[in-house]
Order: C-alpha cells, then sequence, then structure tokens
C-alpha cells in the first residue's frame, strides 16, 4: 500500500509537463499552470484568517496556485507576508478560512482535524524550521517516529527509518542523539524522519536557516536528488541564492503571490559543492 508512494523516490525522473513547455518557450521564464491530471496541489482562492480578539489578521488574502507532480517550488517574501500560512495549509496542518484546497484532486480543505492527521500521514512529509528533533532519541529513533502512527511492524520501522537516513547520506549516524550531530546533520535526521512514511510531497519551512553556506548546499543536493526521483517538493526560504536550485520561485507579499517564475538556469546543487571547501567532518 504505502510501497506505491515510495516508489515515486526511487524511480528515474519523468518527463515534467511544466519544464518541456517552458523549453520551447521563447518569451522566458513565465509559468504555466498544470493540467488537472498532472497537479498534485491545486489551491483556490484561498483565504486564511486569524481572529485575535477585536482584530482579525488576514494572513492569506485570496491566493490561487497549482503544483504539479515532480515540482520543486521555493516560497520566499518578507516576514509575515503569509509563507508560513500557506506551509501548513497545503502541509495538512491547518485548514483556510475560505476557498479550496485540492490534494492529488481530493478536497481537503472541509475535512476535521483526524481526517487531515490521516492523510498528512500518507501523504506528506514536513520538515520544520530548527529541526524538531527529540533530545534523548538517537537518529534512528527520530527518524522513525512518524512511523508510530501506521500499522508497520517494528522490524520494518527500523528498516525504513535506516533507509530514509541512508537517503540523507546519514546511515553511519544512526545511533548518535541530536547533541552529538552538527546543525547540518540535524537538518538532515529532520528530513530522514519527513521521508520515512515514504511521501507524495516533501514540504519544508526554511529547511537551510541557520546553516552554513556549504551545509545549505548539501541539503539542496539531498532534495534536487529526491526531486529527480519524483518527490513534489515545496520549500519557504529566505536566502535567493537558495530558491535557485527549486524549479520555480514564488515571491508572497502582503498574503498574495506577487510573483511567480520558472527557474531559467537552475544550477546542480552537486556542480555548486565542488566548488566550494570542504568544511571537517
Ligand atoms: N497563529 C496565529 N495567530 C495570529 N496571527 C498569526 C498566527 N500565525 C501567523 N499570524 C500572522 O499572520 C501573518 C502571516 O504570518 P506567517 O507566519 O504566515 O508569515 P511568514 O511569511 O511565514 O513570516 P516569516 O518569514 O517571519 O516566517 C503575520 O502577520 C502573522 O503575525
Ligand atoms: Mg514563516
Amino acid at each position: 500500500m504505502v510501497d506505491s508512494m515510495f516508489e515515486g523516490v526511487m524511480e528515474r525522473p519523468k518527463a515534467v509537463v511544466l519544464d518541456q513547455a517552458m523549453l520551447q518557450d521563447p518569451s522566458g521564464p513565465v509559468v504555466r499552470e498544470p493540467s488537472d491530471a498532472n497537479a498534485v496541489i491545486r489551491v483556490e482562492d484561498v483565504h486564511r484568517y486569524y481572529d485575535l480578539g477585536e482584530t482579525r489578521v488576514h494572513a492569506l488574502r485570496g491566493v490561487s496556485l497549482a503544483v504539479e507532480r515532480g515540482g520543486f517550488v521555493a516560497i520566499m517574501g518578507s516576514s509575515g507576508s503569509g509563507k508560513s500560512t500557506l506551509m501548513n495549509m497545503l502541509g495538512c496542518l491547518d485548514r483556510p478560512s475560505s476557498g479550496r484546497y485540492l490534494l492529488e484532486g481530493t478536497d481537503v480543505s472541509k475535512l476535521e482535524k483526524a481526517e487531515l492527521a490521516v492523510i498528512r500521514n500518507r501523504k506528506i512529509g514536513f520538515v520544520f524550521q530548527g529541526f524538531n528533533l527529540l533530545a534523548r532519541t538517537t537518529a534512528l529513533e527520530n527518524t522513525a517516529l512518524p512511523t508510530l502512527y501506521t500499522p508497520i511492524d517494528k522490524e520494518e520501522r527500523a528498516r525504513r527509518a535506516a533507509e530514509a537516513l541512508a537517503m540523507v547520506g546519514l546511515a553511519n549516524r544512526a545511533d548518535h542523539y541530536p547533541s552529538q550531530m552538527s546543525g547540518g546533520q540535524q537538518q538532515r535526521v529532520a528530513i530522514a524522519r519527513a521521508l520515512v512514511n515514504r511521501p507524495a510531497i516533501l514540504f519544508a519551512d526554511e529547511p537551510t536557516g541557520n546553516l552554513d553556506s556549504r551545509t545549505a548546499v548539501e541539503i539542496m543536493d539531498i532534495f534536487q536528488t529526491l526531486n529527480d526521483g519524483g518527490l513534489t517538493v515545496v520549500m519557504v526560504t529566505h536566502e535567493p541564492d537558495v530558491a535557485q536550485f527549486a524549479k520555480r520561485v514564488i515571491v508572497f507579499r502582503d498574503g498574495k503571490i506577487r510573483k511567480d517564475e520558472c527557474v531559467s538556469a537552475r544550477p546542480r546543487a552537486s556542480d555548486v559543492l565542488k566548488t566550494l571547501p570542504t568544511l571537517d567532518d
């Protein structure tokens, strides 16, 4: 059952319709909306209000957006522009106040919390800012946490956690506690944890915040490799250099999308790494 979702991560890259269209477009990198059949995420005129007593914060003001399967989107914008609000909704941690959110064609905008939790567990990996690892728990156990809510047995859990750690290059750190790892390694454990249930989409809110620039590019290398394998990736970043590793950049301002463009000369993180000095491990 779950295996079918993971296949996408291991498969060879599929042709992405959006990119094909762009290559033939002489007028430049303007985003074309994917067709319904190809959209894994479809957001339609979403608003999100936060009511605080007398005042109401209008965090999302009519956002419409579609992301194709195999897309890699970077979301940018100044502080308070609504990026995390959108990510939390896309990650099924929150619901819109109005408008619709279709995830793989299913309208999830009206689902109850428990139903959202089920969808989240099956389809979504979420990397939170600041790692969010449990301190007294090893890398392997931290990675395995989301599997506790699935029906798989203990051995399979350990096997999948080891597999996810290997995918982020941390097979040799399985028994380390967070305090025994660098910031970049902790972030990689957080990514492994987001991958362990073999999601169709990976959401990451500032996955390279607080990391040095080489480590940030290493994280982008992992994301590009996963994306090449078919995983859809949506991340928030404040850094234009990091956003350039995505296929598409969306800029938010005041709760609205102000810019939505494809990245024309996208660097490969693996190439950039070759030009950066290595730090001692
Ligand atoms: N739980 C909440 N209750 C009330 N207001 C909120 C809540 N969460 C966010 N907001 C408000 O909604 C707006 C958008 O916040 P959001 O966290 O989405 O911004 P952001 O773009 O992620 O900013 P940053 O780059 O600083 O992380 C802000 O004005 C914020 O103060
Ligand atoms: Mg935020």
